[in-house]
């Protein structure tokens, strides 16, 4: 295939254009900045607590004072922002803490608001980290007759992000995949007078193994069946479009698609049909993964992760989480 202007060997030789790192630099199409980095926070209450996740190295479930430390890391680091997830005291099938005034979340948002402003404070909006089931809704059944019920959970997971809001999140993150949450979401924020706070919708979030550090982080194994029956099945992608359209239409902001990796198609086509702030997840398991492998001195890490980020935003994430997000900026100043 021939581009428009473009002639052939050996009148065209792109290797010209490789011939070192400043040609290399100046036809650069994509570049990443500390801004569109995001780095995820695991909270959970008490004091000077900073506990390592076992298959993350490098993740901590952290106290809100040293949740502060870190992200004022993150600030100093020029990050874009922080996502922070909360680990309860007492778990229920309520997700009490999900929405307490007083839950680990609730109480790091101000602190964080207070000593660095500047720095944007998204919070995670689910359900499966508060519940004793593990699950991101709320259940009806036992066993084998087990069901995640869909419209009961809406009210909660409102409650949850008014209560995030209302502790002074810029960005409210609904992760559940429960069908009108976005909705109930925009609906509880406008009538309490939050109708300036966005959502980033986790809309096209499919149903992946590479979870799996993360609820080892988050405590948030679902303790029967899996989460299939809410989160998307990696064999479809125009669904995935369809996802995006109606969380849209309920009032999403932001789109988030996750895992990155294995979705860079969907990146791609959200980014492209509706050009709107898109983010992509590199999730645990990415995350683990070149840990692991690193460690062993079987890849690279600086290497394989900024060619991982690189490539999520090539496929159209604007915004990357990722829990690399400090090594990256260092790496990208050097
Ligand atoms: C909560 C939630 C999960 C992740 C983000 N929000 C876990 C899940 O859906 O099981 C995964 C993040 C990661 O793996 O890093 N529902």
């Amino acid at each position: 295939m021939t581009s428009p202007g473009q002639g052939h060997f050996p009148a065209v030789r792109p290797r010209r254009l490789r011939r070192n790192a400043a040609l290399r630099r100046l036809v650069a199409e994509h570049r990443l900045h500390p801004a569109q980095l995001v780095l995820p926070l695991f909270v959970r209450s008490g004091k000077r607590l900073r506990q390592a996740v076992g298959s993350m190295p490098g993740v901590f479930q952290t106290s809100p004072d040293e949740a502060l430390r870190e992200a004022r890391r993150a600030a100093e680091a020029g990050l874009g922002g922080v996502l922070l997830f909360g680990i309860p005291n007492r778990k229920d099938v309520r997700a009490s803490e999900a929405w307490a005034r007083q839950g680990a979340v609730q109480r790091t948002i101000p602190l964080l608001k207070k000593e660095l402003p500047e720095l944007v404070v998204i919070t995670d909006v689910c359900l499966c980290e508060y519940m004793s089931h593990g699950h991101c809704g709320v259940v009806s059944g036992k066993g084998a007759s087990a069901r995640i019920l869909n419209d009961p959970s809406l009210k909660l997971l409102a409650r949850t992000a008014l209560s995030h809001a209302e502790a002074g999140a810029d960005i409210v993150a609904p992760s559940d995949m429960m069908d009108g949450r976005v909705g109930a979401i925009r609906a509880a924020l406008d009538q309490a007078g939050h109708e300036m706070v966005p959502i980033m919708s986790y809309a096209a979030k499919y149903a992946s193994g590479f979870y799996g550090p993360f609820r080892d982080a988050a405590a948030s194994a679902p303790q029967f069946g899996d989460r299939r029956s809410y989160q998307m099945d990696p064999a479809n992608s125009e669904e995935a479009m369809r996802e995006v359209a109606q969380d849209l239409a309920e009032g999403a902001d932001m789109i988030m698609i996750k895992p990155a990796l294995s979705c860079l198609d969907i990146l791609y086509r959200v980014k492209s049909a509706y050009g709107l702030p898109t983010a992509a997840y590199a999730v645990s398991g990415e995350y683990s993964m070149i840990k692991a492998a690193a460690r062993r001195g079987w890849i690279d890490e600086r290497n394989v992760t900024m060619e991982s980020l690189l490539a999520m935003h090539r496929a159209g994430a604007d915004i990357l989480v990722t829990y690399s997000a400090l090594d990256a900026a260092r790496w990208l100043g050097e």
